[in-house]
């Protein structure tokens, strides 16, 4: 059944683990975490971004998560827009039927300028009210995604900021925050932490100086019953950027959030974990090997399995990982 953010992270907190939030943008990536949920008896956040909603079209984004409901009855399912830049976005997903809405507020409405305080606070609180009316779970974002290593926002396919970053706007202040929650009612918070989208976002195995999981306690502490979310989550695999590279594609050298790390950060009050690139990453690879030892091979099926069936394993992986395999 479709529930709401609350009601999924709820049981999370409670029960001490964490919930991964996959983008979805078409049909195979929502078998690909559907059918990973089944066999890890898992909850199911799957969330869509503005690209989304422009790539599939919002009936077509509708109709599929909805099949997805129906094929699972046994299995929660959260519809979740992620980054909402306004609140009218927002207002759209709330009559498409999402049952929880991101409003990030922390960059103003072209979704690239960093915003003020006081702005970020005006949009999200006025989104809370309307959400909340109907039963809608909201997420709202503190500090600004960001590279620590380069004060960039680190997205390459334009989600994020533009230009700079200072190193106070990428990290989340834990009083700001009790102040935040407190004043806009926010059931999830996005945190910074020096993760970014995409796939670059270190150029080194990370440590503590350029991904700050220490600060997820004090944080935590400051808001204890709001559910903190990890953006720009994906660990980016060395073994697909092999097998990409090994057939043809050009990745330069990355290292990504390491999922012991995302594990000690749900230790420490995350419940959130968003990933889209893991997810993109594994496909591309299993359809560039598919295509490569198939030469002759054009029925588009044979790699679009392939790709279903890679994403499923990062799925599963993430699931079992992260703590959510069991709970549902
Ligand atoms: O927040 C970024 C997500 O990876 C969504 O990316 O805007 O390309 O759909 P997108
Ligand atoms: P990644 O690019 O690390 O997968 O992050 C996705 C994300 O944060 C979506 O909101
Ligand atoms: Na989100
Ligand atoms: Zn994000």
């Amino acid at each position: 059944a479709l529930v709401s953010l609350r009601q999924v992270l709820d049981h999370a907190a409670e029960h001490g683990y964490g919930v991964p939030a996959f983008n979805v943008n078409n049909l195979e990536q929502i078998l690909a975490i559907m059918e990973a949920a089944q066999a890890t008896d898992s909850p199911v956040i799957l969330q869509a971004s503005a690209g989304a909603r422009k790539y599939a079209g919002e009936a077509y984004l509708r109709h599929m998560v909805l099949a997805a409901v129906e094929a699972h009855p046994d299995l929660p399912v959260v519809l979740h827009q992620d980054h909402g830049a306004t609140p009218a976005v927002c207002m759209q997903s709330i009559r498409s039927g999402f049952t929880s809405v991101m409003m990030d507020g922390s960059l103003r409405e072209d979704g690239k300028t960093p915003a003020s305080y006081d702005y970020n606070l005006a949009v999200t609180r006025r989104v809370c009210e309307l959400a909340h009316a109907v039963g809608v779970s909201v997420e709202g974002e503190l500090g600004c995604l960001g590279s620590l290593e380069t004060g960039e926002a680190g997205e390459e396919d334009g989600v994020g900021a533009a230009g700079k970053l200072t190193h106070d706007m990428m990290l989340t202040d834990p009083e700001q925050a009790e102040d935040f929650v407190r004043r806009t009612g926010v059931d999830a918070l996005a945190i910074a932490i020096g993760t970014s989208h995409g796939a670059y976002k270190f150029t080194r195995q990370p440590t503590g100086d350029i991904l700050a999981i220490d600060r997820i306690a004090a944080i935590h502490a400051r808001v204890p019953n709001t559910h903190l979310v990890m953006h720009g989550s994906s660990s980016v695999p060395q073994e697909w950027l092999a097998i990409i590279r090994a057939h043809g594609g050009d990745i330069k050298e990355t290292y990504g959030v390491p999922v012991e790390e995302i594990r000690r950060g749900i230790q420490n009050g995350v419940r959130k974990v968003n990933i889209d690139t893991d997810i993109r990453l594994a496909m591309t690879g299993a359809m560039r090997q598919t295509f490569a030892k198939e030469r002759s091979e054009f029925d588009p099926r044979k790699a679009l399995l392939a790709a279903k069936q890679a994403a499923r394993g990062v799925c599963r992986e993430r699931f079992e990982a992260f703590g959510s395999a069991g709970q549902a």
